[in-house]
């Protein structure tokens, strides 16, 4: 490969004042050079002064604009928890979804590239040991959930696992066998999602992390859809004949992978996007809401919603904007692959961050406050585009306890999910007739029971637990 052209660098620079990526070019060795050349290659320019344009001059307006949105939403068709337990509805999605999943039309989506910032954990947030009894990670749990779900319908669910390059190289060294936690390596493809530069707020100059590199970041979890169809997971997804992906976070221990019902309510109402929702208890919980605006189903973030709308009553008194995102999908696979070829038109979501620099004169920046804007995508902007899209309430208690926090926060801290997994393994097995000493620890494996029923198969009658306890 011949060496990179510094003059021909600065002309394509040139035209966005973006020319001081190169200020210390003369210091850096022939692979730093390649590589900077490599990463400024790889951005577009004319799309970033976009974005900074609406991020900056047009701040204001756009804010505005966010709220004038969302003083028009109201909350999303849905089906509720009181229809599923009234009605068969529930019996018969269950079945159905248990069909799909017999018939192997499957597979699974786990994003894990986030940079877990807020829990200050400096490792993949999947390698987070939380199993509270047996310290299994949120990995270990998410994947054996994943195998008991195949082998209790006799089918290789695959599982499509999106990282970053924050966490790329530490989670696949961690999923190395014999440690991918039971799933036979062919059914676990790991591919890494893209990034975006920073730029400095003020100016809208790319940052350079070091001398002779751009900052970037992840793109957001919407970086999903492209990151797929570049690295042949799409193409995997297709010779499977897999016709639905499930979604999901790699931070919540609690997600019901492959839910059968929400599977087969996706399926009986023809939804090519489907989301869980969860009650919001509190106007400002830091979640998602879902609502519909238009009449289409779409997630306004906590931090765009407006508190005032945030607190609008329903004329029963409860919270008009009910529904929570906890970011458990299915998605149509035709669904996908159609919005994968307009992969570049889900929005950009702007964020004010702190990002450490270097300046002009070749010293280190830490900031104190935020100084750059980041650049993300995110999944959930396709339930728009859905021709159908569904939204199904699930019980908190049972599908949902983020770790999010670090220790000393109020909720999603390790604490409060570990909490929330003792609470539930409890209820599952008390609900079978076990009785669980008050103070002790259980937690069940998934690989020995996925819900109350099957517990019932596995524990002897009358069993009293009187000592912390992993069911295995
Ligand atoms: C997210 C949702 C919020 C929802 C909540 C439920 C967004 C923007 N918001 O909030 O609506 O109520 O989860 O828990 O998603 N990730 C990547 N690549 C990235 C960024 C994130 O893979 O570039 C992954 C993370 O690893 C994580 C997930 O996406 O699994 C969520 O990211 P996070 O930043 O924690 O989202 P929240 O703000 O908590």
């Amino acid at each position: 490969m011949s060496a990179p052209d510094k003059t021909k660098l600065l002309a394509r620079l040139r035209p966005f004042g973006q020319e001081h990526l190169l200020r210390f070019w003369d210091e850096l060795t022939d692979a730093q050079r390649a590589a900077l050349a490599g990463q400024i290659d790889g951005i577009d320019f004319t799309q970033i002064a976009t974005l900074c344009r609406q991020a900056t001059s047009d701040a204001p307006q756009d804010a505005q604009a966010v709220a004038e949105r969302a003083s028009e939403a109201e909350p999303p068709p849905a089906i509720r928890l009181a229809d599923q337990r009234a009605g068969a509805s529930a019996a018969d999605a269950r079945r159905r979804g248990e069909e799909a999943l017999r018939a192997g039309k499957l597979g699974v989506v786990l994003v894990a590239g986030g940079q877990g910032t807020r829990l200050g954990f400096d490792h993949p947030k999947g390698l987070y040991e939380i199993g509270p009894v047996s310290g299994a990670s949120l990995f270990q749990i998410l994947f054996e959930k994943l195998l008991a779900r195949g082998r209790r319908y006799g089918v290789r669910i695959p599982l499509y696992l999106m990282t970053s390059p924050a966490t790329h190289d530490e989670t696949l060294a961690a999923l190395d066998e014999p440690k991918r936690y039971g799933l036979p390596a062919k059914d676990v493809l790991v591919f890494c999602q893209g990034t975006m530069p920073a730029v400095d707020a003020a100016s809208g100059r790319l940052l350079l992390e070091d001398k002779g590199k751009l900052f970037a970041s992840p793109d957001g979890h919407g970086g999903m859809l492209a990151a797929l169809d570049r690295s042949g997971g799409l193409a995997d997804i297709r010779r499977r004949g897999l016709e639905q992906l499930f979604y999901m976070q790699v931070d919540n221990p609690l997600v019901e992978v492959c839910d059968p019902a929400f599977i087969g309510y996706h399926l009986a109402a023809g939804s090519e996007a489907s989301t869980q929702v969860v009650q919001k208890l509190d106007p400002l919980d830091r979640v998602g809401n879902v609502v519909s605006i238009d009449g289409r189903v779409q997630i306004i973030e906590y931090s765009d919603l407006p508190e005032n709308v945030a607190r609008l009553p329903a004329p029963d008194g409860s919270l008009k904007l009910w529904a929570g995102n906890i970011a458990v999908h299915v998605f149509d696979v035709a669904f996908l692959a159609r919005m994968s070829e307009h992969g570049g038109r889900l929005p950009f979501h702007i964020a004010r961050k702190i990002v450490p620099y270097i300046d002009d004169a070749g010293h280190a920046v830490e900031p104190e406050k935020p100084n750059a804007i980041k650049f993300e995508r995110f999944i959930f902007d396709l339930l728009p585009a859905a021709r159908t899209a569904l939204v199904v309430e699930v019980d908190e208690a049972a599908a949902f306890a983020p770790l999010k926090n670090g220790p000393g926060a109020k909720r999603d801290t390790p604490e409060w999910v570990r909490g929330q997994m003792v609470a539930l393994h409890r209820g599952w097995l008390e609900k079978v007739g076990a009785t669980v000493a008050n103070g002790v620890q259980v937690e069940i494996s998934p690989l020995f029971a996925l819900d109350a029923a099957e517990v019932a198969t596995k524990i002897p009658r009358g069993l009293r637990v009187t000592a912390d306890r992993y069911f295995r």
